[in-house]
């Protein structure tokens, strides 16, 4: 159905204009006298009065509904609150800190809501040496209501229970404007931004069932931010940094030796993946090859960037799928973005005086943990903590995000608390105006209550998952055909 405002202007302006070319061919007659007023002309002016009342009419009905979005959003309970609070501080000034204690009721016919505050009060006023019924001071409460637009009528129950009736009509105000606007949430005081970190697959390794807990997780608390009006910035922290791409590469480099020109077909990372495993845990001299490759890589040699891409695109590609099936829209921005940034926050620790040494190793003590972040290896390499903290200053410093989320399961809370931790010491964010926050879920379990794999013992790829789930519900909607409608 179209709108009835623009309906009615369209037939407004049509018959406006044909008033115009009636008026206009009276003008072009000669003759004056000769005219005979048209009937056709005074029964369109007639009608054009009637529809310019109408569209006024039509007009300020659709502001009443549309103005007041937040308003209709009206928190009865709330609303009560301010009114019995009211009531029951005026009932009782000699009490500091009155019970407030508003409720729905359970059963309809006693009322919408109750105020159970009567009793409190009269124990408090007992403790003080008086002695007080509890009708009494539910009588006064009911006194001293102040005007409002919602409450219909009360009445005392029992010992001192206040029934609390709703208007109508206020009630019907409410629904139909929830029917009409749908679920107006409160509107934000300020513009606020949460970077969700989720999804965050390892580059090369198969996206896994357990990164679909966080996919899902991840994007469902976007989709609500989104909803209450935050600025959200989407953020998959894919693990693409790390040591496997040192025998990757080299393994690339043996199985492909023409991959600079030619693109490699690795359709199948998860296999190549396992292969390069397999010659790095059993050959000495290839292992010593991929250890050099990955310093080769994060010094940048353009012939290990393109191997390193190659690799990542594959990995692209397969991740894509799974988006694309769920509708998801992720910026990538893995462990691989903050190579510059990790070097600085080093420097900054270390400037700062909180960087120990540790067997070769660069650590730091967070105050309150018992196991430090390691920010450079022996090697000189840098590790998940070292990405994590320079993830977390990006977000605070550059983003300047009022609210930042990690979404990974439990077994991770440790990394977090520890990298959050020591980001408050550092005096990075300050945890009461910032809200930085680990959500963590558990670890996805199969029939036997033990980690999610298949028979073989690998874990299940998620689009295999997805795929039987889709496949699974369609089954189920042929069973009772529901699948024709
Ligand atoms: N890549 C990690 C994994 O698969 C998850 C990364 C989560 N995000 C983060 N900023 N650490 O376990």
């Amino acid at each position: 159905m179209g709108d009835p405002v623009n309906e009615y202007t369209a037939r407004l302006q049509q018959q406006e204009r044909e008033i115009r070319s009636l008026s206009a061919e009276i003008e072009s007659l000669k003759n004056p006298q000769n005219l005979s007023p048209s009937p056709h002309l005074d029964q369109l002016r007639e009608e054009n009065a009637k529809l310019k009342y109408r569209i006024n009419i039509l007009k300020r009905s659709l502001q009443e509904e549309r103005i007041p979005c937040s308003k209709a959003m009206t928190n009865i309970n709330q609303q009560l609150q301010e009114i019995f609070g009211e009531a029951i501080r005026a009932s009782c000034p000699e009490l500091d800190n009155p019970p407030q204690a508003v409720t729905p009721n359970q059963q309809a016919k006693f009322g919408d809501y109750q105020c159970n505050s009567a009793m409190g009060m009269a124990q408090m006023l007992k403790a003080k040496g008086v002695k007080v019924n509890p009708k009494e001071i539910a009588e006064k409460i009911i006194q001293n209501l102040p005007d409002n637009e919602l409450v219909q009528k009360t009445e005392i129950a029992g010992p001192g229970f206040i029934n609390i009736h709703l208007k109508r009509p206020f009630v019907s105000k409410l629904l139909s404007n929830l029917l009409i606007n749908g679920v107006q949430p409160m509107p934000l005081a300020s513009r606020k931004k949460v970077v969700v970190d989720f999804s965050s697959p390892n580059i090369a390794k198969e996206m896994h069932v357990g990164h679909l807990r966080s996919t899902i997780i991840g994007e469902s608390m976007c989709r609500l931010f989104e909803f209450l009006g935050y600025d959200v910035l989407r953020l998959n922290h894919v693990g693409d940094w790390g040591t496997q791409f040192g025998m990757l590469i080299a393994h690339l480099q043996d199985k492909f030796p023409n991959y600079l020109t030619v693109s490699p077909p690795i359709g199948d990372l998860q296999a190549f993946y396992k292969e390069s495993k397999k010659r790095f845990d059993e050959d000495e001299s290839f292992k010593k090859r991929g250890y050099q490759c990955v310093v080769r890589l994060q010094s940048k040699e353009p012939e290990f960037i393109k191997a390193w891409n190659l690799i990542c695109d594959v990995s692209r590609r397969e991740f894509q799928k799974v988006y694309d099936c769920l509708d998801i829209q992720i910026i990538e921005r893995g462990e691989s973005y903050y190579q510059e940034l990790m070097t600085k926050v080093v420097k900054e620790l270390e400037e700062k005086g909180v960087v120990e040494m540790d067997e070769g190793r660069k650590i730091v003590f967070a105050p309150g943990q018992s196991i430090p972040l390691t920010i450079v290896k022996s090697d000189g390499g840098y590790t998940y903590d070292t990405s994590d903290l320079a993830a977390l200053h990006q977000r605070l410093f550059e983003e300047k995000a009022d609210m930042i989320i990690y979404v990974t399961d439990s077994g991770q809370s440790t990394h977090f608390q520890l990298v959050f931790a020591a980001a408050q010491m550092f005096g990075w964010y300050n945890p009461q105006v910032t809200r930085v926050e680990h959500a963590g879920f558990g670890v996805v379990l199969g029939e036997d209550k033990k980690k999610f794999k298949t028979r073989s013992g690998d874990t299940v790829r998620l689009m295999d998952l997805l795929d039987e789930g889709l496949k699974r519900s369609m089954d189920k909607l042929k069973d009772k055909e529901r699948d024709k409608v």
